[in-house]
């Protein structure tokens, strides 16, 4: 069976890093699992009580677990990014390269970019190896970007390949014209491209299309994927829950039900959660808040107590 994927999803500080530690060690019962920390601010190795890095490290037979290194992850996507535009533009020699990738570095959407390239990886290396892939996510705005980058990249990828398609058009026409054109570079000599299936731009136009439909085809197969949606029962967390189901929703991501976590904190009392319940139109879990450290494996174990968490495993029954 491919692998499953759940994402584990809220604001900071509610609980989305111990969620996923505790989905995790259920769903290992059953399932070869591995839970992956995306979020810069790693706390999944605190959780678990142990060191973590960018390769999954076994916790027990069936459970794995890492942190991926975000600076080296965006290290990788931009010297792939390089590696690609000096292939297939090998010919213009007048742009630096270099200038432009240093620039790139601190542009946005790079860390949204690398943060994707991520998970696919992630999720093509875990295709054979596991059955359940848990994501401890960044705090929501980041994780929605992301989230949202497969399908805004297919509609910018298919506007790209008509442009180049035009380009392609034009140049047959000069080359009907005028002849064929050629270059030399670096003592090789290189033809301009008229065909498509001779254009490196082309091909890569399409490949990164088809790689972004997949993703987005995925990210909304409720065989496939499910959101966990981590919430505390105050105001400011149900305003940021109904912003991100609005997107995910647009998304078509397939959305578990909401675990209320840390009820009887403070203000929060059986009243809100109910109201929760009602504004969000979906059904909620309720986890109590714990006095004391919720550190270890144990803790967590006791913790995961309260909720079946195999109900956001997508392709088991509720
Ligand atoms: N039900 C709970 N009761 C008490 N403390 C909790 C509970 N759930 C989480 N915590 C604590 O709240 C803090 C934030 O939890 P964490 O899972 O790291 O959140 P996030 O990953 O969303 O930032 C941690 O110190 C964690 O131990
Ligand atoms: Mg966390």
């Amino acid at each position: 069976m491919a692998v499953r994927l759940v994402y584990s999803i809220g604001k900071g500080g509610v609980g989305k890093t111990t969620c996923a530690a505790a989905l995790a060690l259920q769903s290992s019962v059953r399932w070869r699992t591995l839970v992956v920390s995306l979020d810069p601010a790693h706390n999944l190795g605190d959780v678990l009580e142990t060191r973590l890095t960018n390769k999954p490290s076994g916790l027990s037979s069936n459970l794995s677990a890492s942190e991926v290194d975000m600076e080296a992850a965006i290290s990788r996507y931009l010297k792939q990014s390089s590696e690609r535009l000096k292939t297939m533009y090998h010919y213009l020699k007048v742009i630096n390269l270099e200038g432009y990738l240093d620039a790139l570095r601190l542009s946005p959407g790079i860390e949204e970019y690398a943060t994707l390239q991520a998970m696919e990886e992630l999720i093509r290396e875990a295709e054979s190896d596991y059955d359940v892939l848990v994501f401890d996510t960044p705090p929501t705005g980041l994780t929605l970007r992301v989230l949202a980058l497969p399908r805004v990249s297919v509609l910018w990828g298919e506007k790209l390949s008509n442009l180049r398609r035009e380009i392609l058009d034009k140049r047959r026409t000069l080359k009907n014209i005028h002849g064929e054109r050629k270059f030399v570079v670096d003592n090789t000599e290189h033809r301009l491209p008229t065909e498509e299936k001779d254009d490196a731009v082309m091909q890569e136009l399409n490949d990164y299309v088809s790689r972004m439909s997949k993703m987005a085809a995925l990210q909304s197969d409720a065989t496939r994927c499910r959101v966990m949606p981590v919430m505390n029962a105050d105001r400011l967390s149900l305003f940021e829950t109904k912003r991100a189901f609005a997107a995910l929703e647009g998304l078509g991501m397939p959305i578990g039900p909401i675990i209320v976590n840390k009820v009887g904190l403070q203000s929060t009392d059986a009243g809100s959660v109910e109201q929760i319940g009602k504004e969000l139109r979906r059904s909620v879990r309720t986890i109590p808040y714990y006095q004391g450290e919720l550190i270890g494996r144990e803790a967590v174990e006791e913790f995961a107590r309260h909720v079946d968490f195999s109900q956001w495993i997508p392709g088991d029954t509720v």
